[in-house]
């Protein structure tokens, strides 16, 4: 498009200034035209202009502290139950209860034995040709009959564990001068006595006792106590239930 109409104006007032200053620059002091005019008015402020560049990456800023504990809270209120657990391993057992009530009485079992039940008899020797200590029971060391062992072959004495009647009944060798008497309980309940005449003699005796459980009998010596059991010559006390209560 070719210059607008103002355009070329503009350029020729340009071009008639420039004769004119040629002309004044040579004339007299005396000016022909009028005083020049005052300034023009501010044109009006022109639009925005664009935007700028993105600026540079700023400085790191100051580390983070961390942030203080504030005092303690007020106790909060307690929360709900929560759900029951399972259920844990079986504990140790408990200490024993106390005795309980007596039970009824229960049905007649069966029918015992009354042999095995009733039975007590025993036959011991007394093996050693050494006479026995006096005041003590002599004990028969050899055992040839002994149920239950009613007869204790350490103690020399014979327990009751069957209530009733029992016979006992000795046959002593002897040596020398010997005194047997018969015990029940610390009481002395029979005694046979016998001199020495022949080189090797038997002395004996029996007796019948009433006895109840745990009574005990046995034999002793005293001062005489010459009793032997050597080959041929035993000394053998015997003993058994004869009626039971
Ligand atoms: C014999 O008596 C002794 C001493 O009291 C005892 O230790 C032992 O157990 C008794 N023996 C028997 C068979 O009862």
């Amino acid at each position: 498009m070719g210059q607008s109409f103002w355009e070329q104006l503009g350029l020729g007032l340009t071009l008639l200034l420039l004769n004119l200053e040629s002309a004044v620059t040579g004339d007299a002091p005396h000016n022909c035209y009028g005083a020049p005019g005052l300034p023009g008015m501010p044109g009006v402020p022109g639009k925005d202009g664009r935007d700028g560049l993105k600026g540079a990456k700023g400085e790191p800023g100051i580390p983070a502290t961390p942030a203080t504990q504030g005092p303690k809270g007020m106790k909060g209120e307690p929360g709900i139950p929560g759900l029951a657990g399972k259920t844990g391993p079986i504990g140790p057992p408990g200490p024993p209860g106390n005795t309980g009530i007596m039970g009824m009485a229960g049905e007649p079992g069966t029918p015992g034995s009354y042999k095995q039940k009733h039975q007590s008899a025993f036959s011991v020797t007394r093996q050693t040709n050494e006479h026995p200590p006096k005041n003590v029971p002599v004990v028969f060391n050899h055992v040839i009959t002994n149920t239950n062992h009613d007869y204790n072959t350490t103690t020399g004495k014979f327990t009751c564990r069957i209530p009733g009647l029992y016979y006992f009944v000795f046959h002593n060798s002897l040596t020398a001068n010997l005194c047997a008497i018969l015990y029940k309980d610390d009481t002395k309940m029979a005694s046979f006595c016998d001199h020495k005449i022949n080189t090797v003699q038997v002395s004996s005796g029996g007796v019948l006792f009433h006895l109840g459980t745990g009574n005990e009998v046995w034999l002793e010596v005293n001062d005489y106590n010459g009793m032997v059991g050597i080959s041929n010559s035993d000394s053998i006390f015997s003993g058994f239930l004869l009626f039971p209560d």
